[in-house]
């Protein structure tokens, strides 16, 4: 197995020898090494682009104007359309990026128009798969907002209509596509932390906004907002203008506190480890404070088994997410392992290694005695390790480097790594953990398949 192998840990240690050595002769990439501290600052090189992509909006709300702004920043890409259900985003849309878009509430017309070469769908998760579909369908790139699909039985369509199509189609966790997430992916392969056995993430939150009670616009009616088309496709009700502004809290729109955030984890820890997913997803949780009408928990706990594969060894996941925490703050991702452990941001790694070598386990104990090394029983404080690889100031992010994948794939016809196959397997366990919280019981699911497993 790659990652346990000691030719992999000797890998690691070689290069961390070559960078002591490169700091010793003063290499600029390596700011300092006090101590067993080391620092070293990532980077990225410009990128260039030649043939110009016009690209649409579907969906003009927070997460659809960020990607338009960080979109932009790339270089000879164009926003020609806007589509949104409320004309008040439309507006907006016009006040942001100029009086020249074309707008619409229909998202097909934005499908059946020449000048589009992709589109960004940013609606809420029950819109993504069928809009994902029609688009590529309709020969236009996609990029769509994680997660893939609103339920675990939308992604197989997904998967097809990108391998009839040949479309580029790349889903939105930004991290996939950092620095951060590549440089953790290349310690785990060197051996840096030994061999994988644990992984956690946990968010904590503790205000309106971030238990998702937005601002609902004073001017939403069924003038200004198309609910027919909303409910098109889910449960019919009269009109709501909560369940249309903070969709996030209802089943029929959002996928909890997984779909919304565990996804995130999912992708980079699957594009880190090239691990499929796990076999078994357990959820428990509870709606302990936000009493205000929505259907989802607001502390919700996942635990995650992933099998032995080809990529890495058996390991657990845990995952929690908190919207009445007090105290205990959010890390973002950590990896475990036999020998150290990471914590791994998208602009950053720090990786502390375990080098004890003084130890009361008695089979060592015994076999130093059989070495003939002196023992001596006074435990040592040895000096902590620790590495930081750390995003240089002028690194655009994720999120930039995300499209600049997205675009380089239409222009070069590459492969993006966040695909259909790939986001299907990152939001599988994310809706599988709220199916385990809603009918209280394990789920099992085959990763490599990509298919429920009947108990
Ligand atoms: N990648 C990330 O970091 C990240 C962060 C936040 C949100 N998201 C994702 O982005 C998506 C949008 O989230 P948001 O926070 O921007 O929500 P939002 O409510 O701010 O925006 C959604 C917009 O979609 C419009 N809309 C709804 N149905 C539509 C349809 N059928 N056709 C056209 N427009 C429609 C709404 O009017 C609204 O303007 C979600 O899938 C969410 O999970 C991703």
């Amino acid at each position: 197995m790659k990652n346990t192998s000691d030719s992999s840990r000797r890998n690691f240690i070689k290069k961390m020898a070559g960078a002591s050595a490169a700091i010793a002769v003063g290499n600029a990439a390596f700011a300092t090494q006090a101590n067993n501290n080391y620092f070293e600052k990532l980077h990225r090189n410009p990128f260039s682009a030649n043939d110009k992509i016009n690209f649409a909006l579907i969906g003009a709300g927070g997460m659809g104007t960020q990607d338009v702004i960080t979109a932009l920043k790339t270089p000879n890409v164009k926003l020609v359309a806007v589509c949104d259900l409320y004309k008040g985003r439309l507006k907006d849309a016009t006040t942001k990026w100029g009086n020249d878009l074309f707008l619409t509430q229909h998202y097909k017309e934005i499908l059946s128009r020449k000048d589009v070469d992709a589109v960004i769908i940013a609606t809420p998760d029950h819109w993504h798969q069928q809009i994902s579909i029609d688009a590529m369908r309709a020969g236009k790139h996609v990029y769509c907002e994680k997660p893939m699909v609103h339920a675990i039985t939308e992604g197989p369509a997904v998967i097809k209509a990108q391998t009839e199509t040949g479309k580029v189609f790349q889903v939105g966790s930004q991290g996939v596509s950092s620095l951060g997430n590549e440089k953790a992916k290349q310690l785990l392969k060197d051996g840096a932390i030994g061999t994988l056995n644990y992984a956690e993430g946990f968010w904590a939150r503790h205000s309106p906004t971030g238990a998702w009670q937005y601002p609902i616009p004073a001017d939403a009616s069924t003038d200004t907002v198309d609910w027919e088309t909303y409910i098109s496709n889910t449960t019919k009700r009269p009109f709501d203008a909560t369940r249309f502004f903070r969709w996030r809290n209802y089943r029929d729109y959002g996928t909890g506190m997984a779909g919304d955030l565990f996804v995130h984890l999912f992708s980079s820890l699957h594009f880190i480890t090239n691990s499929y997913g796990p076999n078994k997803i357990y959820a428990a949780g509870g709606l302990r404070y936000w009493k205000d009408g929505r259907e989802v928990p607001d502390v919700l706990l996942g635990t995650f088994d992933y099998p032995q594969s080809v990529a890495h060894a058996p390991f657990n996941l845990s995952l929690r997410c908190n919207f009445v925490d007090g105290t205990s703050g959010t890390t973002y991702l950590k990896l475990v392992g036999s020998e150290g452990s990471m914590d791994v941001t998208w602009d950053s790694v720090t990786l502390k290694r375990n080098k004890t070598t003084e130890t009361d386990d008695p089979f060592l104990i015994e076999q130093m005695k059989k070495a003939g090394t002196p023992l001596s029983d006074r435990k040592r404080i040895l000096p902590p390790e620790e590495y930081t690889f750390a995003a240089e100031k002028d690194y655009l992010g994720g999120p930039y480097d995300h499209f600049v994948n997205f675009f380089t794939a239409i222009r070069n016809g590459r492969k993006v790594a966040e695909d259909a196959v790939f986001a299907y397997r990152a939001a599988a366990p994310a809706l599988l953990c709220n199916d385990s919280f809603n009918q209280d019981t394990a789920m099992l699911w085959n990763p490599e398949t990509m298919q429920l497993v009947k108990k």
